[in-house]
């Protein structure tokens, strides 16, 4: 079911379009300002206290409000409640596509399409022909598909696991990524005409790198911190047993940092980490646990007592993180060179702080 475009509608859009850019400068105003985002997002998925899902939809009080907002909007989610698909944060939205530097006749490629609604900024911008947008739920895919058009655009879509772009449609001068990933994907670098920019982020920070040569890249993160679902790939299972059974160890970092001033850094140096936390009935932080894909994991509580089991000692990387940052470091400050062999992520200074991203994104 597809909402109509009103003059409520239309007037809620204008609106929102000139809060997201303040200041009038951004070439991305007239797209945000004619893409109705309400036909791509028919229903939203809002969480209760006790962690249920609430469908809002047209017609339901905070519908258009919340649709014409700077809100990410949960659009999809699986068996156990874990969203599978949502609309970004529309200021979110803007920083990369003006970070992707778009001109006239460049050639667009996505990783997740989502609900198409980026998909349609693109096409706004650049026209239908020069818009690949690939995701990997076949369901997503037809219903963007089908909103796409109603909007009036054709950009190409389709089916697949966008790590491995859309070699058909390529060279792009420009890609654009909108789930998380560990790394750049080869074929990101292998499908991009010389020059070109990629956008895409990278556990929780958004890289924008520069095509130097086949198979190289340079670039840093923007400012913007960015939480955006993962790309999916075989789910991790924390090994909690394992760690009940590991001896204590002492720390002197704070559990609490792993959820803030550490969770970009972390993502940098433990790639596709997932965390979780505990709290008491007042809400106070009590441990956070951390796992990755190999297995290994950690618990630390607050008290202290920190324990890990598994391959790696995820920890220690905790521990490494504290030895190197005093305060909160700036997203904008890591740099990332990417060859054909390695990416090296850098901190402030080419033989400062590095850390190597996975082979695999
Ligand atoms: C934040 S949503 C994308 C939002 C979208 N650009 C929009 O405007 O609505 C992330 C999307 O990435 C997709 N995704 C996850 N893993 C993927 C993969 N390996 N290849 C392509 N898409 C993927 C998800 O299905 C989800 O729809």
């Amino acid at each position: 079911m597809t909402w109509p475009d009103t003059d409520v509608t239309a007037a809620l859009r204008q609106k929102f379009a000139a809060e997201l850019n303040p200041n009038h400068d951004s070439e991305w105003a007239d797209a945000f300002a004619s893409v109705p985002r309400h036909v791509f997002v028919p229903t939203f998925y809002t969480q209760t206290d006790n962690g249920s899902w609430l469908p809002v939809q047209w017609g339901d009080p905070r519908y258009l409000d919340t649709v014409y907002s700077n809100n990410a909007l949960t659009t999809q989610l699986d068996e156990h409640g874990i969203p599978t698909s949502s609309s970004s944060e529309p200021v979110l939205m803007l920083a990369m596509l003006e970070a992707l530097d778009v001109h006239d006749g460049d050639a667009v490629f996505e990783l997740g399409t989502g609900t198409g609604y980026n998909a349609a900024l693109l096409s706004h911008r650049l026209g239908d022909e020069n818009v690949t947008s690939v995701d990997v739920d076949p369901g997503l895919v037809d219903a963007a598909a089908r909103r796409l058009e109603q909007a009036g655009y054709r950009p190409y879509v389709a089916t697949g696991d966008g790590a491995g772009g859309w070699p058909g449609r390529a060279p792009y001068t420009r890609i654009i990524a909108t789930a998380a990933l560990r790394a750049i994907p080869d074929a990101f670098l292998d499908q991009a005409a010389p020059g070109a920019v990629i956008v895409a982020p990278i556990g929780y920070g958004v890289l924008r790198a520069t095509v130097t040569a086949r198979g190289h890249a340079t670039g840093r993160f923007l400012p913007t911190p960015a939480h955006f679902m993962p790309r999916r790939r075989p789910a991790a299972a924390p090994a909690f047993d394992a760690v009940r059974e590991a001896d204590p160890t002492d720390t002197k970092v704070s559990p609490g940092d792993v959820l803030d001033r550490f969770k970009f850094p972390l993502s940098i140096a433990l790639p596709g980490y997932t965390s979780c936390s505990w709290r008491d009935d007042d809400g106070e932080l009590t441990a956070v646990g951390l796992w990755t894909e190999d297995g290994s994991t950690a618990t630390a509580p607050v008290s202290g007592a920190v324990r890990q089991a598994g391959p790696r000692r995820l920890w220690d990387a905790v521990e490494d993180l504290a030895a190197t940052f005093d305060g909160v470091p700036r997203r904008d400050e890591f740099h990332v060179n990417i060859t054909p062999d390695r990416q090296t992520v850098w901190y402030r200074e080419p033989d400062g702080p590095a850390w190597e991203l996975p082979t695999t994104p």
